[in-house]
């Protein structure tokens, strides 16, 4: 798949039209307050596009679980407030608890060309995660073309993403360009070697990711609470650390199959282990093939964190997603930090995903070192299994 074979806003007349773009406002909250806006500032460019070329603009998003009805804490009243103060124009959100309510439709038929509107959280109506046609019909209804920029939300076949697809010319927006031909240029045609980062808590998360980069990568390396799975095929014992039994075999698997790829496979040699899953366990540093009874892997080693920036430092290409240790916590982030500075020194094409490796490359101030930040943590995950992501499959193909 790639978005490049689908029409973008370039391909259609958007002067005077009314145009629907979905985007990802899905940002955190804490007490009614925005903590973090990348993804809100990632839509600007498709946004400003279209009021500069004349067409009326009604921004749709989801924000949270709402799980089908109306929660004032889901509004995206933050959002347009946002909006607004970016755009240095007024973005009125149409506050309707059925989305497509009266509000929107008065709001919708009195746009003037560069004008822009939000509606409600498209998740208040429950039909929205079932895909089901009424809705789509009701979103189509207010607009003349479809604009898709929410690559977060790609891999979600919702109304909103790819059922209003189906009854408007439908195309995609600059967000989603960019993500799909970083991410899928890195791997149809890498700079090499490509060699990729993957860490997190869970095996059993990362196996379609493994799976797909085993075919593509020259090097691949485990850290974080999953490479403790592997350690146990290898018939190490691991202490406390995380385990998931049922993937052992596949651990085992996976690393066979990168041997018979000829893929390099790197997992910690050593480890910093804590007591108990604390801040400020007691902790101490030690080789894989000795993890004693009672302690837990917490973050990798200085001999892994060498091992790894010596693979990474030689990259053409670097695809990371999941942090090494528990970044958050400052005595085991060691290991994630060692990693995204050879990352960012690398002058490899770097491509970041994931949620918790952007939270921890942005906490650490590594952002602007890194080539380009996915906005998408389930979706960039599903782009790297290799699947089709079908809120972009549902857009119109290119001529
Ligand atoms: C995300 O935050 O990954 C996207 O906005 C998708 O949200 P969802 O997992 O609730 O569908």
């Amino acid at each position: 798949m790639n978005a490049l074979n689908k029409k973008t806003v370039e391909d259609i007349e958007v002067n005077g039209k009314k145009v629907l773009v979905r985007c990802d406002f899905n940002v955190p909250l804490k007490d009614g307050e925005i903590t973090n806006d990348k993804r809100i500032v990632a839509a600007l460019p498709t946004i400003k596009y279209l009021i500069g070329h004349g067409a009326k603009v009604i921004l749709c998003s989801h924000l949270g679980r709402p799980k089908g009805e109306y929660k004032p804490e889901f509004s995206l009243a933050p959002v347009a407030k946002r909006l607004s103060e970016y755009l240095e124009k007024e973005v009125k959100l149409a506050e309707d608890a059925e989305v497509v309510g009266e509000n929107a439709k008065a709001m919708a038929a009195a746009l003037n060309d560069g004008d822009v509107m939000l509606l409600e959280n498209v998740r208040y109506r429950k039909e929205e995660t079932k895909n089901e046609e009424n809705f789509s019909k009701e979103l189509a209804s207010l607009a003349d073309i479809f604009v898709n920029d929410a690559f977060g939300t790609a891999h979600r076949a919702h109304c909103s993403t790819t059922g209003v697809a189906a009854y408007l010319p439908a195309v995609c927006g600059y967000l989603i360009q960019k993500e799909i031909e970083f991410m899928g240029g890195a791997l149809a045609n890498p700079k090499r070697p490509l060699v990729a980062i993957l860490g997190g808590a869970k095996v059993s998360d990362k196996i379609g990711v493994i799976t797909n980069l085993l075919d593509k990568c020259d090097t691949l390396i485990i850290g974080g609470g999953m490479a403790y799975t592997f350690m146990k095929s290898l018939g190490y014992t691991i202490g406390t650390s995380l385990l998931e039994e049922e993937q052992v075999e596949n651990a085992a698997k996976m690393m066979n199959d990168a041997k018979a790829k000829g893929v390099k496979f790197l997992i910690p040699v050593d480890n910093k282990l804590g007591r108990e899953y604390d801040e400020n366990t007691e902790s101490m540093i030690v080789d894989s093939d000795n993890i004693p009874d009672g302690w837990m892997g917490l973050d990798i080693g200085p001999r892994t964190q060498k091992l790894f920036t010596d693979a990474i430092k030689g990259a053409g290409t670097v695809i990371w997603n999941g942090p090494m240790g528990v970044s958050e916590w400052d005595n085991f982030a060691g290991g994630t930090i060692a990693v995204a500075n050879a990352v960012a020194e690398s002058g490899a094409i770097s491509i970041v995903g994931g949620g918790d490796s952007v939270a921890a490359v942005t906490k650490l101030g590594f952002s602007d070192k890194m080539s380009h930040i996915s906005t998408g943590g389930g979706a960039s995950l599903e782009f790297l299994e290799g699947k089709e992501l079908p809120g972009i499959a549902a857009l119109n193909d290119k001529d």
